[in-house]
């Protein structure tokens, strides 16, 4: 896969992707296309089959993929959240993935900061027929507050109303997003917060983070995998616990060690 015209290709165009988040050559449009015309109607298992099978043996994108995706499937279906929040939507693969698995009841809000990714995932969604659960919002939490205002006043986020949040778009922001969140005080003891690419391409400031916090306000668990669509490079999925600043009424005791989970091969 490696060595795969399409990789190279994006391996060509990540100053593309740098400034615009599309690698250049249209792929992310072009999954839309096939998915729409490779994948049933209204079946979120085959559009998220589809997305995969478009990956391997055509376009290679930076969806967190099959692997990591079990990682994530497993968070949520664990956590039972009932309010999500997303940060890097792209072409909605993992939102899709979130949606499968969060109970009926729940919504996702995902945030993306190029339209152009976000119009794409809309058309997915629409595809797979899950379109009504998952909410949109093209900006970031660094715009100026209209993001954050926007979530706040249009969508009801409040004090200790978060349940659940991924977290995989920009890797410089991951902990500076994070302590926007926790200054809003939306999560609540017992929220979960899962972060891709922590070791490829690395966001080892929240890394550290995490390490520092272990048994305070956080306990976290360290699940070794490997970048999307391939076996070669290894990554590694944080999925923290919020326990709660250590003053809060409500804070929850956990481990004072971080757990690395040994399963290589979820
Ligand atoms: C790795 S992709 C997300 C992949 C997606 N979560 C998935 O697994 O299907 C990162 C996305 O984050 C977006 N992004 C980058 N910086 C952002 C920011 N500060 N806020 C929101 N989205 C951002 C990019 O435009 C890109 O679409």
């Amino acid at each position: 896969m490696f060595l795969r015209w399409s990789y190279l290709r994006f391996l060509f165009g990540l100053r593309h992707m740098g400034a615009t988040w599309q690698v250049g050559d249209g792929r992310e449009q072009a999954l839309a296309d096939y998915v729409c015309t490779h994948a049933r109607r209204n079946d979120i298992d085959d559009v998220i089959r589809a997305i995969d099978e478009f990956c391997y043996t055509k376009s290679y994108l930076i969806n967190i993929g099959d692997e990591k995706g079990k990682l994530l499937d497993r968070a949520v279906a664990a956590a039972q959240p009932r309010r999500l929040l997303e940060l890097g939507t792209y072409c909605g693969y993992s939102a899709l993935r979130i949606a499968r698995v969060m109970p009926a009841d729940a919504v996702l809000y995902s945030i993306e900061f190029n339209p152009a990714n976000a119009a794409v995932a809309r058309r997915i969604w629409d595809h797979a027929g899950i379109g009504e659960r998952i909410v949109v919002i093209v900006g970031t939490l660094d715009d100026d507050g209209r993001t954050l205002s926007t979530l706040g006043d249009k969508h009801q986020f409040a004090p200790g109303t978060l349940d659940f949040v991924f977290i995989d778009h920009e890797k410089d922001a991951y902990l500076p997003d994070l302590r926007r969140i926790l200054d809003h005080e939306w999560l609540h003891p017992g929220s979960v917060v899962v972060a891709d690419n922590v070791k490829y391409p690395g966001a080892p400031q929240y890394r550290a983070f995490m390490r520092g916090q272990e048994g305070l306000d956080w306990h976290t668990r360290e699940h070794p995998s490997h970048a999307e669509y391939q076996k070669i490079i290894k990554d590694v999925v944080l999925e923290s616990t919020y326990l709660g600043r250590p003053d809060d009424e409500q804070s929850v005791s956990g481990p004072n060690h971080l757990v690395q989970d040994e399963q290589q091969h979820p």
